[in-house]
């Protein structure tokens, strides 16, 4: 029988052969090609980026809609900084302006804010407005939405070290439970599904200890150009995958 669907992506994922049961728990994002994709228009670069918060909001809407448990998006990695002046001063107001415009929506919407990365290397406005995010919405139930801001995964790591290293605990006792205990959203389960845009097949630094065993979907079209319809096939090509686990599958 199928599948009784709740709201109508849920009725398109079906109509695609997508099993609701078997969603991707966790989806995590690259949201790479702002760049290339204003370059291509003719517009400058941090047009590119408005756009994409564009389709951040309703990847955000789409994969709540879907029934997709976590969502984590890569706003700004540890390397970022590198980018002219202009640019990274663009994006950190623009990702004050969302949190701060959003909140209101995320909250009516359910939706849970963490942030991952080194927060408190970023502008005060931009710290506090993701605080107040986290701060308003910690006790909503339905998708938890990560924001990675000033991230790296090497960055992570180190710090999950030094905070075991602060706790001291002792050489012998560290396991990778210990490890991944440390991280900077320890409940949040890894990722099932990562999904990069415009075609670059690289990982760039994003949750390189959590995406052991991700399954990642690299899409052609740029981010402002990915919607319903990419997610969809993403996931659809998310289940025709065989998890192994580093396991013989028959
Ligand atoms: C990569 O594209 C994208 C980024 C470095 C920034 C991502 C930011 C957004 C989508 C803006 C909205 C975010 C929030 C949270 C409001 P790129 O510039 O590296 O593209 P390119 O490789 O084509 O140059």
């Amino acid at each position: 029988m199928a599948a009784i669907s709740q709201n109508r992506i849920q009725d398109r994922a079906v109509a695609l052969g997508i099993d609701l049961g078997q969603l991707p728990g966790h989806v995590a994002v690259i949201m790479d090609g702002n760049g290339r994709w204003a370059k291509k228009k003719g517009l400058q670069r941090l047009l590119g980026h408005r756009e994409g918060y564009r389709t951040l909001r309703s990847v955000l809407l789409n994969a709540s809609e879907l029934g997709i448990k976590f969502l984590t998006v890569y706003a700004f990695s540890a390397e970022n900084w590198r980018r002219p002046k202009d640019e990274v001063d663009g994006l950190m107001s623009l990702i004050e302006r969302a949190a701060k415009d959003e909140l209101r929506t995320m909250h009516q919407n359910n939706v849970r804010v963490q942030v991952a990365g080194r927060i408190s290397e970023v502008p005060d406005g931009l710290r506090s407005a993701l605080e107040h995010g986290i701060e308003t919405t910690k006790d909503n139930t339905g998708i938890t939405f990560t924001l990675a801001v000033n991230y790296g995964g090497r960055a992570e790591i180190v710090d999950a070290v030094r905070a075991i290293v602060a706790e001291g605990i002792e050489a012998e006792r560290i396991t990778e439970e210990t490890i991944a205990g440390h991280l900077y959203n320890p409940s949040t389960p890894e990722p099932d599904l990562m999904i990069r845009t415009a075609g670059e097949m690289r990982w760039s630094n994003f949750l390189i200890w959590q995406s052991a065993y991700t399954e990642l979907v690299v899409t052609e079209k740029p981010w402002p150009e990915f919607d319903e319809a990419e997610l969809l096939q993403a996931v659809s090509i998310y289940q025709h995958r065989t998890r192994k686990f580093g396991a013989v599958v028959e």
